[in-house]
């Protein structure tokens, strides 16, 4: 017997990446999945469908633009029409947007970032929320970051994004406690591909040389280096995980929050980020 057995979930950005890992940690647990990503629907079903089969699931493979008001009314409504209800939705998708500073940017970079890390989410839960108010029951699982809680520097718009995930997270979880919904957000931290290309995004940008395998020597340094704990990574040197972001354990998160051991934790913002304490 799975921990979600008979419920009812939509999992954004789901062809690869924490998305990927949520909605086919969900299908295991006995969830009919509907999964959305802005990539053509074969490659979607290709990459994650036929996998959340092969394991023994349901799931209904989308390509939805999240940004997009009429694509994602009508993937809830295509999902509600085949599955007949929705229990969880879990905003999973986000982009990096531009690595530049401020004044560089364009209006539409800026916007694009915001577009697709929090309107998305405004709109998946504006689509679904009626049907979760009706049944007096809901589960919504928001992805932010380590960065919604801090500044990082030559990604603005992103940082401020995932900042309002948690705002929309705490302010959402109040506004609809009264019926039986819980609204969280798990917050992931960095991990060494995505440090990458932040890295290799600002030394592009600033024309500076960058070198792959040097960086990859001197992350192991910095996160070992004395300033790293004084920031609060606690981490290998003391005896804390050296697994800073995994996909599975933003997915175990998420599937604590999706099922009904969480039932009295609401509004909550929740690191996954190997020892970093913000
Ligand atoms: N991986 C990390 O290091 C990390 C750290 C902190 C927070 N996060 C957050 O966790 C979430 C997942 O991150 P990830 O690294 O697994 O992402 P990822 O880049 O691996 O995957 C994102 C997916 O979203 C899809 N997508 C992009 N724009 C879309 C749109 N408009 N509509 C629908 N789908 C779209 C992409 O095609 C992709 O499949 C994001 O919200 C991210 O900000 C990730």
């Amino acid at each position: 017997m799975g921990k979600l057995d008979g419920k009812v979930a939509i999992v954004t950005g789901a062809a690869r990446g924490h998305s990927e890992a949520v909605a086919r940690r969900f299908a295991r647990e006995g969830t009919a999945v509907a999964i959305c990503d802005i990539v053509p629907v074969e490659a979607l079903e290709a990459q994650v469908g036929s996998k959340i089969r092969q394991e023994g699931g349901r799931v209904i493979c989308f390509q939805t633009d999240v940004s997009d008001e009429d694509q994602v009314n009508a993937m809830v409504e295509e999902t509600l029409a085949q599955f007949g209800t929705i229990d969880i939705l879990a905003n999973v998708v986000g982009i990096a947007g531009p690595t530049k500073d401020v004044w560089d940017m364009s209006l539409a970079e800026w916007k694009q970032t915001l577009d697709v890390n929090l309107d998305s989410l405004f709109l998946c839960c504006k689509a679904v929320l009626p049907v979760m108010v009706e049944n007096h029951y809901g589960k919504i699982i928001n992805f932010s970051s380590a960065t919604g809680k801090q500044p990082l520097s030559h990604r603005a718009p992103y940082a401020t994004s995932k900042m309002g995930v948690i705002g929309f997270t705490r302010t959402l979880a109040a506004d609809v406690g009264q019926h039986n919904i819980n609204v969280n957000a798990i917050c992931p931290g960095e991990h060494e591909l995505r440090s990458l290309e932040l890295a290799q995004g600002k030394a592009e940008y600033q024309g500076k040389p960058f070198d792959k395998n040097e960086f990859h020597q001197n992350y192991v340094q910095r996160r070992h280096s004395e300033k790293a704990v004084l920031a609060g990574r606690w981490r290998a040197d003391e005896g804390f995980t050296d697994q800073s972001s995994g996909s599975e354990d933003a997915a175990a998160l998420a599937l604590y929050l999706a099922s009904d051991d969480s039932a009295s934790m609401t509004g909550q913002d929740i690191n996954t980020s190997g020892g970093v304490m913000w």
